[in-house]
């Protein structure tokens, strides 16, 4: 039994040479300490050997066990250290490594070209008014002197949510940002309607057109308005306004002009066009041989529309005028398509700084 039991520290011993972790060395403890380990079952046989045999083999078999103890304490405290050796060399910091890149963020193109338009017309006192996406055809047509049937309507058809007949009034997306005009008079006329305060604003935002979509027209798009109402307002006020925000927005030299157009909400109705930035008015392609680059839309305030705001045209005057921004954009960066602004592909957004 002696033999055995020099065996069975032997074996055990050798062992737990080859184990390597703390689940192995769990599982070591179960066979060669555990319950039905070969040692536990000698201590179990203890009662049954003769007298005399007993102290020795008793003291023997507890020997074995001490050792066999402390033989595990030791290797865990081994494991342990090696796992931190080993942590440290993995996961050693070289701080002499180049950083990760953090992406930055950027603002859309058509995002920073409307804040740059802002900036520009805020330093000649112009503010920001929002107005609402979902108009009404009373207001985004009707109240700017579009007529139920007038032809001018044909530029702009519409997305419905409601009906289609002008008579029944229907809900539908905005197709420009004008309707804002009308929304933003009856707030500041209602604040003193003897005296209306004068307008001074600019109205971004979104507008839709039912239209087929091209390289060249979208169904979503920006528009920015602009609106000043007051008294001795005058086209000169319009024509000054306009170009010197063209040469804020396309260069001190950039050359503008104005052609005679029509808009129902406006009387008179101009064009505005820039002299065209790639050929310098020679002509080219981007400015089809014109030389010129048509930019927004403009005009003096219609009398009926004036009215409409809760501004008497007898002593109130105003100039309007509207933009597209993404058209703006497009021949700023020579873009030949306006349906990348809104496909969010990061290889066309990311070109833009
Ligand atoms: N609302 C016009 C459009 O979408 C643009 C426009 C033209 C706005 C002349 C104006 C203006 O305020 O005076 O085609």
């Amino acid at each position: 039994m002696l033999q055995q039991l020099d065996l069975i520290e032997k074996e055990a011993l050798a062992a737990l040479q080859a184990v390597n972790d703390e689940v192995d060395l769990g599982g070591w403890r179960v066979a060669h300490l555990g319950r039905s380990s070969p040692l536990m079952k000698m201590f179990d046989q203890l009662g049954t050997l003769p007298k005399e045999e007993r102290p020795s083999i008793g003291r023997r078999a507890n020997e074995v066990k001490r050792a066999l103890e402390s033989a595990q304490t030791s290797r865990a405290g081994a494991l342990r250290q090696n796992a931190l050796l080993r942590s440290l060399q993995m996961e050693r910091l070289d701080v002499t490594l180049p950083g990760r890149p953090i992406a930055h963020g950027r603002l859309h193109p058509v995002t920073q070209n409307l804040r740059e338009i802002y900036s520009i017309f805020a330093d000649m006192g112009f503010q920001v008014y929002r107005s609402r996406d979902v108009e009404t055809d009373e207001f985004n047509f009707q109240l700017l002197n579009f007529p139920p049937h007038h032809p001018a309507r044909e530029m702009q058809d519409s997305f419905y949510i409601s009906g289609d007949h002008p008579k029944d009034n229907p809900v539908l997306l905005r197709t420009h940002t004008s309707p804002g005009q009308i929304h933003a008079m009856r707030e500041y006329s209602a604040t003193n309607p003897e005296n209306p305060p004068p307008v001074r604003i600019i109205l971004p935002g979104m507008c839709y057109r039912y239209e087929q979509v091209t390289a060249r027209s979208e169904i979503q798009f920006n528009q920015v308005e602009g609106l000043a109402v007051g008294e001795r307002i005058t086209m000169g006020d319009l024509k000054g306004t306009l170009s010197d925000f063209a040469r804020r927005m396309f260069g001190q030299h950039v050359r503008s002009r104005f052609r005679a157009s029509h808009f129902p909400f406006t009387e008179p109705s101009a064009e505005m066009d820039i002299e065209c930035f790639v050929c310098g008015g020679v002509g080219c392609p981007l400015c089809k041989r014109t030389g010129w680059l048509e930019i927004l839309g403009c005009g003096m305030v219609h009398p009926i529309v004036l009215h409409n705001g809760g501004y008497n045209p007898e002593r109130y005057t105003g100039f309007a005028f509207g933009m597209g921004p993404e058209r703006i954009a497009l021949l700023r960066y020579r873009i030949e398509d306006i349906r990348y602004f809104w496909t969010n592909d990061m290889r066309f957004l990311e070109q833009f700084i």
